[in-house]
C-alpha cells in the first residue's frame, strides 16, 4: 500500500512556531515579556497603514483587490519597473514557494548555503525532495559565492541568496556579487532576498534590481514584514523580467493578498517618515547592542540588519529557553545549522536594556 504522505514531503521538518507572548507570561510567572525573535519591528506599524486596514475592513465581504492591483501600481511607480514585472505574495514566504514550483522541474536541483533562511530548503524540498537541495558552507559568517560557483551542474535550476544574509545579519558586496552574477549560465534563475534592504546604510550594498535592468536572470524579493513593520499582513512581493514574472502567475493562488492587507500595505509605503523613523532606531540601536553585549564578554557577528547573532556562552537552547524564563524571547539558531549561536533582533532602547538586565543576571 502507498504512503500517505509522500517520502518527498515526509522530508520536511514542519516548521515549529514559538508559544504566544501571553501564553509564556502565564506558564512562567511574568509580568513583562519582551520578544525579539522574529526580527520584526519594535516601533510597531505605521499609523497610516493602521488607519488604511480599519477603512478596509469595511469590504472584506468582497474578495481581495483583483491581483493586488493598486498596490502592485504603486510599487511600480515607487521602483520603475512596470506592473508587468512584479507580483505580490502572503509574505516573501509565498513567492519563495511559487519560485520552486514554478520553475523546479523533475530532476532539476537548487543551490542554497548553510545557515540561512530557513524557506529555501523548505521549499525545494515540498517540490523534489532533499536530493534536490546541493548546500554550500558560508565562510567567516558570509555567503561563500566561490563554493556557489564550484557547485553548479547541469541539474542546478534555481540559486537562493539572502542577501543581506538571516541569521548571520552579514551581506555581500557590490563587486563579489556582481562578478558572481556574470559566471552564472543563462538557464539558471537566481533569487535575491532583500528582506533587510531597507536596514542597509552601507552605498556598498548592491540592490538586485539593477540586474534585473540589465537582462539577467534575477527575481528580487522584498517584504513588508521587516522596516514597514507588517509582519502579521504577510505582504511580500517580487521583481523580475516579465518572462519570470509570467511563470510565477501560474503557481500563485489566486487571492493570496488580502484586502486588508494590501491596504495596510499600501498605507505603509506612503509612510516615508515611519519608515525613517524605524531605520533611525534600528541604526542607532544595533550599534548599542552590539557594544554591549561585547562588554559582556559575548561574541557578537558584526550586523547590518535589524538583528544580531550572538556566540552563545552554553547551549543555544538552553540558553534561550533561561531568558526566556526571566522575560526575554530570543532565537536559538539550532533549526538553522547554528547550535551555538542565538539571535537577537534589535528592539526599542527600553527592549534593550531590559535584555541587558537579565543578561546580566545569567552570566
Ligand atoms: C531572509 C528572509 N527572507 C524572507 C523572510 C520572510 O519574510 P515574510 O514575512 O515576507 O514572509 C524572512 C523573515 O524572517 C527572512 O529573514
Amino acid at each position: 500500500m502507498k504512503e500517505l504522505i509522500p517520502f518527498h514531503i515526509s522530508q520536511i521538518e514542519p516548521y515549529v512556531p514559538g508559544l504566544p507572548i501571553e501564553e509564556i507570561k502565564r506558564k512562567y510567572g511574568l509580568k513583562k515579556v519582551v520578544k525579539l525573535a522574529s526580527n520584526e519591528n519594535p516601533l510597531g506599524p505605521s499609523r497610516l497603514a493602521v488607519e488604511a486596514i480599519r477603512k478596509s475592513l469595511d469590504s472584506i465581504n468582497r474578495y481581495p483587490i483583483d491581483d493586488g492591483y493598486y498596490l502592485k501600481k504603486a510599487l511600480s511607480e515607487k521602483l520603475d519597473f512596470p506592473m508587468e514585472q512584479i507580483i505580490l505574495g502572503g509574505g516573501s514566504t509565498d513567492l519563495i514557494k511559487m519560485i520552486a514550483r514554478a520553475f523546479l522541474d523533475r530532476d532539476d536541483k537548487a543551490i542554497i548555503s548553510e545557515t540561512s533562511f530557513l524557506m529555501y530548503r523548505l521549499a525545494i524540498c515540498e517540490v523534489n525532495g532533499k536530493e534536490a537541495i546541493i548546500k554550500v558552507p558560508l565562510k567567516n559568517y558570509t555567503y561563500d559565492l566561490e563554493s556557489f560557483l564550484n557547485s553548479l551542474t547541469p541539474e542546478v535550476k534555481l540559486i537562493f541568496i539572502a542577501n543581506p544574509n538571516n541569521p548571520t545579519g552579514t551581506m555581500i558586496r557590490k563587486k563579489e556579487l556582481d562578478e558572481f552574477i556574470s559566471k552564472i549560465p543563462d538557464n539558471i534563475i537566481i533569487v535575491l532576498d532583500e528582506a533587510y534592504k531597507e536596514y542597509i546604510t552601507d552605498p556598498d550594498f548592491p540592490d538586485g534590481t539593477n540586474y534585473i535592468k540589465k537582462g539577467k536572470k534575477v527575481i528580487v524579493l522584498r517584504t513588508f514584514s521587516k522596516i514597514y513593520g507588517l509582519a502579521g499582513l504577510r505582504v511580500g512581493y517580487g521583481i523580475s523580467s516579465e518572462e519570470i514574472i509570467d511563470g510565477l502567475k501560474r503557481t500563485k493562488t489566486p487571492f493570496n493578498l488580502p484586502r486588508v492587507s494590501h491596504d495596510g500595505a499600501l498605507g505603509a509605503l506612503e509612510d516615508e517618515e515611519h519608515v525613517k523613523k524605524s531605520l533611525k532606531l534600528n541604526t542607532q540601536q544595533r550599534e548599542f547592542l552590539s557594544k554591549e553585549l561585547k562588554k559582556l564578554g559575548l561574541e557578537v557577528i558584526p550586523s547590518v540588519t535589524n538583528f544580531i547573532m550572538v556566540k552563545s556562552p552554553k547551549p543555544a537552547k538552553e540558553f534561550a529557553f533561561e531568558l526566556m524564563k526571566k522575560g526575554v524571547i530570543v532565537r536559538p539558531l539550532d533549526a538553522f545549522e547554528a547550535p551555538e549561536h542565538i539571535r537577537i533582533t534589535v528592539g526599542t532602547e527600553e527592549d534593550n536594556l531590559f535584555l541587558l538586565e537579565k543578561l546580566k543576571e545569567i552570566l
